[in-house]
């Protein structure tokens, strides 16, 4: 975990022992549920044959009962040790990296997802159960992953998803190695080696290229809420992915942001209507500062509160700021929690401290994001409105 990740705290909101104790990262103990066992010593294998019925229906989600499945064939690629390659961890998974190769015999699926055809071979990440207790979390997170993927465009706003393996409860996704927090350490990295009396009032990322980035990911909360009706319940800088853009000028003074940024993790996300309950395993992840002030503070209280759409748009705006400021933590690491409770007040922060300049007072950055932080949670503004009055130019809203 670098020094810049902050602090975790996960809470279930489908415990099955009992309220879970609200503990750090490290050595933390979810509440345990019952899993199927995997075997992760095998580094090769391929899944079975039945799919999901669910079909697309009037671009919005159709509720899955059972998770898309992974049909294909899946081979681990290995380190000059002989150990499989990782992209990554997380508290509860380990993402290993994979070729994909159709298999001979190729079942045809019920479900056919919106996706360009399979190349011969190309690399996945494999997302498996790094604890006993992750097995029911991923179980959980493919199904919200099968009900997005049902409706169109998710693959302009998500990460790609390929299947489900039920044997080891692992989640087969497009490789997308870089992480927007491993792009923000490294533009405020390069800022402040070239920082000017010019650009220190900017975003690490110069103010075109921040703009851009935070249109894209509003429209893409957007999309999430008003098409997939889905919470995320999980959004900071780890959890969104960068896919290099295809047809981008190499220009570097272009105001077009590089990269296509997707969701990913759905780990925590809960569904919009209120006729349905989050999938069994599913979580409330908290990474202060990244959460909503009234989501910590209810859920010292009650540990099944669930995350809302204004409190992902809190997380996006958190998330943003710290695009803007090249900081990552936000808040001192030892004050953090108690700071991140009154995070409607964290654009003053940051204004105060080291970074400040990249948010000047009333400047296009907080003007922005100003009415996303607000501390009453009815009171913030609504992706679609937000992506109105700052971005009108996207007049259409998820056309790319
Ligand atoms: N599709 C992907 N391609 C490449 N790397 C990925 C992909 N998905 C995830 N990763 C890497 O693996 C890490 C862990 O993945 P993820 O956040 O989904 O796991 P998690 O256990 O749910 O994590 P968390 O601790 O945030 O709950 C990510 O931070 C990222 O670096
Ligand atoms: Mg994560």
């Amino acid at each position: 975990m670098s020094s810049h990740t902050p602090m975790q705290l996960f809470i279930s909101t489908k415990a099955q022992h009992g309220a879970a104790a609200m503990q750090p990262a490290a050595g933390l103990t979810p509440p345990v549920t019952p899993t199927i066992e995997s075997d992760h010593s095998s580094v090769r294998g391929f899944t079975a044959s039945r799919a999901v019925t669910s079909t697309p229906s009037g671009g919005h989600a159709v509720a899955a009962s059972s998770p898309l499945l992974f049909c294909d064939q899946l081979e681990y690629q290995l380190d000059h040790l002989g150990r499989p390659k990782e992209f990554g961890r997380g508290l509860w998974s380990i993402v290993r990296m994979a070729f994909i190769s159709p298999r001979a015999d190729t079942i045809v699926r019920p479900f056919t997802p919106p996706s360009s055809p399979t190349p011969a071979s190309r690399v996945v990440a494999v997302k498996s159960p790094a604890r006993r207790d992750g097995h029911a979390v991923l179980q959980a997170e493919a199904l919200t992953l099968t009900r997005i993927y049902s409706v169109p465009g998710s693959e302009r706003h998500i990460i790609h998803f390929h299947g489900y393996i039920a044997d080891s409860n692992s989640i087969v996704m497009s490789a997308v190695p870089l992480s927007l927090s491993k792009y923000i350490e490294e533009k405020a990295h390069l800022a402040e080696k070239n920082k000017t009396t010019r650009n220190m009032f900017e975003p690490v990322q110069g103010m075109a290229q921040w703009q851009d980035l935070a249109k894209k990911l509003i429209t893409s909360l957007s999309w999430l809420h008003s098409h997939a009706m889905i919470i995320h319940g999980d959004i900071k800088p780890h959890n969104i992915l960068l896919k290099p853009r295809m047809s981008i000028d190499d220009d570097a003074n272009s105001t077009e942001f590089a990269y296509e940024p997707l969701f990913a993790d759905f780990s925590s996300a809960h569904p919009i209507t209120s006729s349905e309950t989050a999938p069994g395993g599913a979580q409330t992840a908290l990474t202060p500062p990244f959460t909503a002030p009234e989501i910590l503070s209810a859920l010292l209280a009650s540990p099944d509160t669930p995350p809302t759409p204004g409190s992902d748009v809190f997380s996006l705006a958190v998330t943003l700021l710290a695009a803007a400021t090249g900081d990552l933590l936000l808040y001192p690491r030892q004050r953090c929690l108690l700071m991140s409770k009154n995070g409607h007040q964290v654009i003053e922060f940051v204004q105060s401290g080291q970074n400040g300049t990249r948010v000047p007072k009333n400047g296009d950055v907080e003007k922005i994001l100003r009415p996303a932080v607000l501390k009453n949670p009815d009171e913030r503004i609504n992706p679609d409105v937000w992506l109105n009055n700052f971005f009108p130019e996207s007049n259409s809203l998820f056309q790319t």
